[in-house]
């Protein structure tokens, strides 16, 4: 089988990990936990890193440091991976379920900006929505595949608006806004390094911040909120979210590896491109000027989605639909779907990612395309 996106695991992992069982630090503190923190805060251009057991847990961590409360709204786009949605219902909040944009499949900041002026407005400086005076708290948004939309504009309506953002940066890993990282925009990134992310620890995640006082409460709370290193003294309600130090001994090995990584990422994007440009009617995700992506997980769209789908996995190469949006799934469908046109339906049912894993070959790549070229 020729992986969707597999783990890549070719350099310093077998050495750092043995090392973590050969010295008995294979447990929630270590060494390996603050280096991959400082790796992945430096690589990203943050100040601090906090490492935390998955993407999951680090975005349900940032909405808590966010003050988001139960029945505040967040705003989020609709077609996302559910974890996205499913920690804004982990502090009670209520999604608003952003339509996307047809051509970058990221939130529609047009929808977003037209919603926020008409269906909005300031209360004693907190933004309501109009219909049932709920606070809108934050928008969180998700850089869908490692593509990203304007984070200039967006930042700028969430500051108009008095909205915090918490970046879902899970898939972005390497990828920029006009040369600044994904997931440093808002106070708080969450990345994921989950096994089919651009890196892997198996599983883990991590929030980036600018804010000393945000990495302390984060670390606090992520460690079960222990005031005291001798007594078991526990100033508030905290949550066992760390990574462990084997899985942050991968990371680091993982880390090390990177920028060989986006470029292998960046290189399968452009032979995908070239082989399957001018085929039927297959096209491809848009990416804006201002964005560099990581193409974290390269996806095609064709009105002849299930055939190819079909043919692919028959041929053992792992090939996925895009997520069902979020408005069709039964414990969302009560929350608000601003739209215009469900671009999500669209692209739902059009696109399909292909095998991009960092070791995949040329070879393999060139024999996907010709499978794909054959449904033509
Ligand atoms: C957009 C998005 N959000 C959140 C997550 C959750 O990350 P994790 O699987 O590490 O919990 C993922 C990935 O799995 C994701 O793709």
């Amino acid at each position: 089988m020729i992986l969707l996106s597999g783990p890549n695991i070719g350099g310093n992992e077998w050495k750092y990990i043995k090392d973590c069982l050969d010295t008995g630090w294979v447990s929630s503190v270590g060494a390996y936990v603050t280096q991959f923190e400082q790796m992945v805060a430096e690589f990203a251009g943050a100040r601090f890193g906090v490492a935390t057991s998955s993407g999951t847990t680090a975005l349900h961590m940032a909405l808590l440091l966010e003050e988001v409360q139960a029945d505040d709204y967040v705003i989020v786009p609709n077609v996302t991976f559910v974890a996205s949605v499913n920690s804004i219902r982990y502090v009670g909040a209520r999604p608003i379920l952003m339509d996307i944009d047809p051509l970058t499949w990221q939130m529609d900041l047009d929808l977003l900006a037209d919603f926020l002026a008409e269906k909005t407005e300031l209360r004693d400086g907190e933004c309501c929505h109009r219909a049932d005076g709920r606070r809108v708290r934050a928008i969180m948004p998700v850089h869908v595949l490692g593509n990203m939309a304007d984070m200039e504009r967006l930042m700028g309506l969430a500051a108009q608006y008095h909205l915090r953002v918490i970046e879902d940066a899970t898939e972005s890993l390497g990828s920029y806004f006009k040369g600044k990282h994904s997931g440093t925009f808002s106070r708080m990134g969450c990345f994921s390094f989950n096994g089919n992310k651009i890196i892997t620890t198996g599983g883990g995640g991590m929030i980036v911040t600018d804010d000393e006082a945000l990495a302390r409460k984060a670390k606090h709370l992520t460690t079960q909120a222990k005031a005291d290193s001798f007594e078991y003294y526990h100033d508030e309600v905290g949550y066992n979210y760390r990574l462990v130090n084997t899985s942050a001994a991968m990371g680091v090995a993982q880390m090390e590896q990177l920028p060989g990584f986006i470029e292998r990422k960046h290189a399968i994007a452009a032979i995908y491109k070239e082989g399957l440009s001018g085929v039927g009617d297959i096209g491809f995700q848009e990416v804006a000027p201002e964005v560099e992506p990581n193409w974290w997980l390269f996806t095609i769209h064709t009105e002849r989605q299930r055939e190819v789908l079909e043919r692919l996995n028959a041929h053992q190469m792992q090939s996925r639909p895009f997520w069902v949006p979020m408005n069709q799934l039964p414990m969302y469908r009560e929350f608000p779907y601003i739209q215009t046109a469900d671009h999500s339906d669209r692209v739902y049912r059009t696109a399909l990612s292909i095998p991009c894993s960092t070791n995949i070959t040329d070879s393999e790549l060139e024999q996907i395309i010709g499978k794909i070229r054959e449904c033509y």
